[in-house]
């Protein structure tokens, strides 16, 4: 069966400046807290980060599958637990309370976890690099998990275009599960259904920005309606265009968006100069943003000479954003 996208009359759209971004997980903490702690949950991360290049949360969840090829739906795969990596407890009540002596070890032991090979990343010294990519649900314009539920339980809401799985429809068929391409629904065994990031709707009706962007302790996340063209997400994916989708070619259309991690360190020769390009390989940000990356490169670069030259940029403003309140406009104005 499919089920039609209605669109939204307004749509909520994020924006994470990677630029920014410190991989501190105090987002992470914010969502798992606030969301994930009941029955089932404890293996799942609504809101992760993980290091890029890397193998990402869950394991290699870019060759999953999923999304739209050639606007046709695809299946894709049910990613195995071990995967998402299996969850451990550390023995504090026997190190702390019990004189036991030895070391409060993980049990059972891991063998792997969300952002397990974290500050990995690739290359040789003095051209190793990585960056933070931090996922959560896209809110997708197309929806693959909403096209693929076989029982119509998961909807795109009308006043912010969030998605969102409707519990008491949910019979636990998982085909949200191998039709995201993001692998962002999570199966739920304990009560046969699927969980997933419900962009803090229950905040964003009281004008209340998400928990992992009001936390950002990089102030790297923007929130708010994408027509809205006060907002810094507006500004930032439509009028200076230097926020991308993650995988645009995985069909979904997308609404959080990332300012790619181009201002970092350059490339240096052997010796000891810089090149004009990041370290960070263009060819791997081109594959995660698509070729859009090298106009968004000029277009920073450019701005920040302003910058340097102590000439007004909008852009540079809107991304230090020094006062936290721009980067979250009142969702509901
Ligand atoms: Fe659905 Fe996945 Fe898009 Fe979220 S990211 S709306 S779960 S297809
Ligand atoms: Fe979690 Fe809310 Fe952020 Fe979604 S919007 S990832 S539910 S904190
Ligand atoms: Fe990055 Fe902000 Fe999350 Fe820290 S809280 S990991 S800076 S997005
Ligand atoms: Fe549908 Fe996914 Fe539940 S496919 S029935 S929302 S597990």
């Amino acid at each position: 069966m499919s089920n039609m996208t209605k669109s939204p009359k307004r749509q909520l759209a994020y924006v994470a400046d990677l630029n920014k971004c410190i991989g501190c997980q105090t987002c992470t903490v914010a969502c798992k807290t606030l969301w994930t702690s009941g029955p089932g949950q404890d293996y799942m991360y609504w809101r992760n980060v993980e290091t890029a290049p890397g193998l990402g949360y869950p394991r290699n969840w870019q060759s999953k599958g999923g999304g739209y090829k050639d606007g046709v739906l695809q299946k894709g795969k049910i990613p195995p637990m071990i995967d998402y990596g299996v969850p451990f407890e550390f023995d504090y009540a026997g190190r702390l309370f019990e004189g036991k002596k030895e070391r409060a070890r993980p049990s059972p032991t891991p063998r792997s976890a969300p952002n397990w090979d974290e500050d990995q990343g690739a290359g040789e010294y003095p051209n190793n690099s990585f960056f933070y990519v931090p996922r959560m649900c896209n809110h997708c314009a197309k929806p693959a998990c909403l096209e693929a539920c076989p029982n119509e339980a998961i909807y795109k809401r009308e006043q912010d275009g969030l998605v969102v799985i409707h519990q008491e429809k949910c019979k636990g068929a998982q085909a949200c599960i191998q039709s995201c391409p993001y692998a962002k629904p999570y199966f739920n065994a304990q009560v046969n259904k699927a969980n997933k990031c419900i962009g803090c709707f229950p905040r964003i009706e009281k004008g209340v920005a998400p928990a992992c962007v009001a936390q950002c302790a990089g102030r790297a996340m923007h929130v708010g309606f994408i027509d809205d063209q006060e907002s810094s997400v507006f500004k930032l994916v439509k009028r200076f265009g230097v926020a991308l989708p993650l995988h645009p070619e995985y069909g979904t259309e997308p609404n959080v968006f990332y300012v790619p991690p181009v201002l970092g360190p350059r490339v240096e020769m052997p010796n000891g100069e810089h090149t004009a390009d990041p370290k960070i390989s263009m060819t791997q940000l081109e594959q995660l943003f698509g070729k859009q990356v090298r106009e968004v490169l000029k277009t920073l670069q450019a701005e920040r000479e302003k910058k340097i030259k102590n000439q007004p940029s909008e852009l540079m403003d809107i991304l230090i954003g020094r006062r936290s309140a721009d980067m979250m406009i009142s969702p509901m104005t």
